[in-house]
């Protein structure tokens, strides 16, 4: 009990920080970093993906970007709260991805600074080096900021689908605890028969040792899961998802990511032996290792969709190529967080599994771990982690 209450600490921290990701962001600060992404800053290196470090590292020394993000902040942060947030959101980007060492009253003087020598940002067109810090004109921005904040919206409607998918295996948990407790009481003993005869104990062979309840149960849950992932795509072309298909993969790649790991507590939880789940009372703990099998079986599909978009995405000139993604940390981590599951589903096959059942075990739990630990650095270096924490 103290291993899995632990672990469950770890867990609900990491699901947390994780969740609190593009949450946390500040829709102006993203507005200003996109619209000025556009223009070019002097880079020699080739500018990777939106993550990459090497974009980061070109924009974060140049004086002139400084001056123009902190003064498109400035211009369009409608509060004092806003204003510190979109600040400590570039400083925070800075610091962690090009080894800067900013803080927000340093921003505050690049804007004050910068004030002196704005120029037109339509003065330097796509493809001209920008010499001087950018005024933004509020009738082009306007677009970037209402990109942003829908795109924020879409990012917290699929966690809020993510707690669905986790709200249904409460229900699960807990429907037929409130049976045990009331509910039996308006049922008849025939009906309980009937019940038992057609549904708990009856196994058949399609359903891969499962019985007819749990296979039902798992039917409906892979319908939900396919439900949240396809409803609700209301994001329309914008500054930042400029084409369809850009469009479509960063949606579903989020609303994947997201409900997946919103499912990790769930299938971990339910793979250890004594877990809280067991305290309410009715379900063994042969059907939850069924569940638990399920569950991570929908989990890696989840996370291979996640991976495979992104991989491809990569590749693509948008992209910048494979090689400059490789280069960051939570890249990597995340090929190895999705191998390792797919290894552990691997070995998770009766047949392999039985050939020797300890090794079994010493593998899966490690693995297990080596899993969090991927996960936990695949958000860390998100920036995630620290956005996440500061606001907790
Ligand atoms: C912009 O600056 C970089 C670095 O000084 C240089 O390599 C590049 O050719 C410049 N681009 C233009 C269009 O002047
Ligand atoms: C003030 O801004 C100008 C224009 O960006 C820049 O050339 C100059 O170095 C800045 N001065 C300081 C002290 O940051
Ligand atoms: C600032 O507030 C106004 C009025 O509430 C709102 O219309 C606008 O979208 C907000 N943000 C920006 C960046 O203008």
């Amino acid at each position: 009990m103290l291993i899995s209450s632990r672990l469950l600490l770890l867990l609900t921290t990491l699901i947390q920080v994780c969740l609190s990701l593009v949450i946390t962001d500040s829709h102006v600060a993203s507005s200003c970093i996109y619209f000025l992404r556009k223009r070019s800053w002097q880079c020699s290196t080739a500018m990777g993906g939106h993550m990459s470090s090497s974009t980061w590292m070109c924009q974060c020394m140049n004086i002139e970007w400084l001056g123009s993000i902190t003064n498109c902040i400035h211009d369009y942060a409608n509060s004092t709260e806003e204003l510190n947030h979109a600040y400590s959101h570039i400083v925070k980007r800075c610091n962690l991805r090009a080894s800067t060492d900013y803080d927000v009253s340093e921003m505050k003087m690049y804007q004050a600074n910068a004030s002196s020598y704005l120029e037109d940002s339509e003065l330097f067109p796509k493809g001209t080096n920008v010499t001087a810090p950018l005024s933004i004109r509020p009738s082009i921005f306007k677009t970037w900021y209402t990109t942003f904040r829908d795109y924020n919206y879409f990012v917290s409607m699929c966690q809020r689908l993510g707690w669905g998918c986790v709200g249904f295996w409460i229900g699960v948990l807990g429907l037929p605890g409130i049976y045990h407790y009331f509910g039996h009481r308006f049922v008849s003993f025939e009906q309980k028969q009937k019940f038992n005869k057609f549904f708990i104990n009856k196994y058949d062979r399609v359903f891969l040792g499962f019985n007819r309840l749990e296979a039902l149960i798992c039917f409906v849950f892979f319908v939900v899961v396919l439900l949240m992932c396809a409803v609700n795509y209301n994001l329309e072309l914008n500054a930042y998802l400029y084409n369809s298909w850009f469009l479509t993969i960063d949606c579903l790649s989020f609303r994947t990511d997201i409900i997946a790991f919103s499912l990790m507590p769930v299938f971990y939880l339910m793979g250890i032996r004594n877990n809280p789940f067991q305290y309410f009372g009715w379900m063994t703990h042969s059907t939850m290792i069924k569940f638990h099998k399920f569950i991570a079986i929908i989990f890696f599909v989840l996370a291979l969709i996640h991976s495979v978009i992104w991989t491809d995405y990569a590749n693509t000139t948008d992209g910048g190529g494979y090689a400059i993604w490789a280069k960051d940390a939570y890249f990597y981590w995340g090929i190895i967080g999705t191998t390792v599951i797919g290894l552990m589903l691997g070995l998770s096959i009766e047949c392999v599994r039985n050939l020797w059942y300890e090794m079994f075990l010493v593998l899966h739990k490690s693995f297990a771990i080596l899993f969090i630990a991927a996960m936990w650095m695949h958000c860390k270096t998100l920036e995630f982690l620290k956005m996440g924490l500061s606001t907790m």
